[in-house]
This record gives C-alpha cells, sequence and structure tokens, in this order.
C-alpha cells in the first residue's frame, strides 16, 4: 500500500519526524523546505528534496502532483501568524487539491479558547477567544469546506523530541539543569498533554495507511503523554540523574515586557493553557488506527535530550538514558 507523500515544511519540527516515519515505512517521500534539508533527511534514497518556498503555488502544485497525501506541517514564526497562517494554509489546500490527495494537519489545541474543559474530544466546542484561536478555527474550517478536498486534522498538546529544536522542554523545562532546577510555566499539579514527536510521525503514517476510508473532513485526538508537572519533572529528573527543584517561570516580568516584546506577548495571551488542566481524549483515533505509537514517557525525555546533544555529548546522553530505562 505505500505511496507517495508530499511533506511541507520537511525541515521543521513535526515535519522532518515525519518525513522519517513515512520514509520507514516505504512511502516515496518528497521533502519540501526553503533551507537545505537536515543531513539525516537528505541522506535518505527514498527521500526526495523539493526546495521552494511553499507559497509558490507553481512550484508547490508541481511538487504534488501524483502525491496520494500531502502533510501540512507549515508553520509561521510565533509572532507571524496573523500575516502568514491563512496564505500557507491556502497554499497547503490548493496543492493538495490540485492532485486529489488526502491533506493531513498537525492539529493544536488552541482552537478551544481560554476556558478549555478537561477532557477534549472532537467534538468539544471550539472558541475563537484569542486570537490564535481564531486562526486554528479558521484554518481548520477552510480545509473543510475546500471543494472535493479529503482532509485530516490530527490534533496533540505540545511537542517534544525529534531533532529540531524548540519545544517548551527544551526551551525551558531543561534550561537550568545544571543549577538542579525544573523550570515549570504552570501549577505543577495540573495535568498538561504532550505530544513525543516519533510517536505522533509515526501515527500520521497509520492514519494515512487509512487513505481510503478517509473521504471528506475528519479530526482526531492523539493523546500523547497527559501528565502533570510533577510527572515531568520525574521524568526530567530520572534523565538528569538528580533530583531537581521546580521553579516557575517570571510570567510578572513576561507581562510587563510584551508591549516591547512581541514574543513575550504572544506567550502571555496562551497562558491559559498552563493554568487549566486538559487533556486530548483518542477514542476515535484508536477506533481508526488501532493501539497507538506510545514511548514510555522516561524514555520518550531521555530519547528527546539525546536527539539534542551534540556528538560529542552523545556518551553522557547514553548514560542519562539508562538512567531514565531504570
Ligand atoms: N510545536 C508544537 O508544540 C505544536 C503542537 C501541536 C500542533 N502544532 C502544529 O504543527 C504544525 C507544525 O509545527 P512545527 O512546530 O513542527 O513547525 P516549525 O518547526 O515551527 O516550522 C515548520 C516549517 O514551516 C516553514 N515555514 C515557516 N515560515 C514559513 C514561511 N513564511 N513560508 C513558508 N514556510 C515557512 C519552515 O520551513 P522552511 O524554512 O524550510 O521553509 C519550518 O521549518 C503547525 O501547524 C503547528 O501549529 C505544533
Amino acid at each position: 500500500m505505500p505511496s507517495t507523500v508530499l511533506i511541507l515544511g520537511a525541515a521543521g519540527r513535526i515535519g522532518h519526524a515525519v518525513a522519517h516515519a513515512f520514509a520507514d515505512a516505504g512511502w516515496t517521500v518528497r521533502a519540501q523546505s526553503r533551507k537545505p534539508l537536515p543531513v539525516g533527511l537528505a541522506a535518505r534514497p527514498q527521500i526526495q528534496a523539493m526546495r521552494c518556498d511553499a507559497l509558490d503555488a507553481k512550484a508547490t502544485a508541481a511538487a504534488a502532483q501524483g502525491a496520494d497525501v500531502v502533510v501540512n506541517a507549515l508553520n509561521p514564526p510565533y509572532t507571524e501568524w496573523e500575516r502568514l497562517a491563512m496564505p500557507l494554509t491556502d497554499a497547503a489546500i490548493a496543492a493538495a487539491s490540485s492532485t486529489g490527495a488526502l491533506l493531513m494537519l498537525p492539529g493544536s489545541v488552541y482552537n478551544f479558547g481560554r476556558e478549555l474543559p478537561p477532557l477534549l474530544t472532537p467534538a468539544t466546542p471550539e472558541r475563537g477567544d484569542v486570537p490564535k484561536a481564531r486562526m486554528r478555527i479558521e484554518i481548520e474550517a477552510r480545509m473543510a469546506a475546500a471543494p472535493g478536498l479529503d482532509s485530516v486534522v490530527v490534533r496533540s498538546g505540545d511537542f517534544f523530541g525529534g531533532t529540531e529544536r524548540g519545544s517548551w522542554l527544551d526551551l525551558v523545562l531543561t534550561t537550568r539543569l545544571k543549577a538542579g532546577r525544573f523550570v515549570y510555566p504552570g501549577d505543577p499539579a495540573l495535568i498538561h498533554p504532550w505530544a513525543y514527536v516519533p510517536d505522533l510521525a509515526h501515527a500520521f503514517v497509520r492514519v494515512a495507511e487509512q487513505r481510503d476510508r478517509l473521504q471528506g473532513h475528519h479530526r482526531f485526538h492523539f493523546a500523547g503523554h497527559a501528565v502533570t508537572g510533577e510527572q515531568m519533572r520525574e521524568a526530567v529528573e530520572a534523565v538528569a540523574g538528580r533530583p531537581l527543584r521546580t521553579v516557575g517561570m517570571p510570567w510578572g516580568l513576561i507581562r510587563l515586557g510584551s508591549p516591547l516584546v512581541p514574543m513575550w506577548r504572544e506567550v502571555v495571551r496562551m497562558r491559559h493553557l498552563w493554568q487549566r488542566p486538559h487533556q486530548l481524549d483518542d477514542a476515535t483515533l484508536r477506533s481508526l488506527i488501532g493501539t497507538l505509537p506510545h514511548t514510555p514517557l522516561k524514555q520518550a525525555v531521555a530519547q528527546a535530550r539525546r536527539d539534542l546533544q551534540p556528538a560529542a555529548d552523545q556518551s553522557a546522553a547514553a548514560s542519562f538514558s539508562a538512567n531514565a530505562r531504570a
């Protein structure tokens, strides 16, 4: 059954992992990016580099020709969603529509707004009460409304793991390990959902394999690891091999600086995700593909740390990993 997939944003966090996962499953992979592909992807014979801007409609449509599946793994910089989120969405819809491919999107929990309930199902009402919630709702609405397009949203919590930097785990939680600190942005007693990127990438392949059953628009939830900050600290402690003290983020300072620092303004606008417990219900996804890929948390955190280490640190990382398995 393996076939051809075009991945838009293949050099990004989920795009990179999805490209590897489809190639591992025997698919022919076309990997779109503006910058050169990461070495590990470029070296694989079943992965074809497509160097173009996703907003170049002609080039993107050409890259899509004959593809059975298009994955929209594009993501504008966090401060540029207003300007770029819809053009990138429209580019992905046009590419998939031009060739009759199934369009797949990694969805987020932003759609549920500031008052999100503790259990999120694909039927949970959405609330566009913050700008990024409105934009995510509009992205999915455009996919659902595109004439003749088959499309799928696989929604998850915060990414961690994979070979690309930029997750809360590497940018915040583990930044003060040398000082014996675990930095957590919310109440550590509340449940927060995480998606280990290699597991999520594998789930994308399993959903794509069901392409014949996916007519129209579908939404699935990937539960990943729904854990408290305390459970995440324990996983990081196992990897670090030492006890850690949880400290908060300086939200007062971030709020104060947010009129001047656009990134801080955007982070403050989404702070509710760290103040309200929530997790995703994956029953619908399980009914489609069966048991979901799920690397145990300590192992996933250890691998995530190892994948971001420069080669020279690999031996230290291997001992982290041994600790985590213990
Ligand atoms: N990160 C998370 O925790 C998370 C959680 C749930 C869902 N998601 C969703 O998953 C999707 C992918 O997120 P990600 O974190 O994997 O993405 P990412 O790594 O931040 O970015 C993916 C790629 O988008 C491309 N891109 C950025 N700006 C562009 C522009 N102006 N024009 C064309 N291409 C541009 C870049 O590729 P080039 O520079 O090579 O062109 C980049 O490598 C998004 O829809 C995101 O909302 C993310």
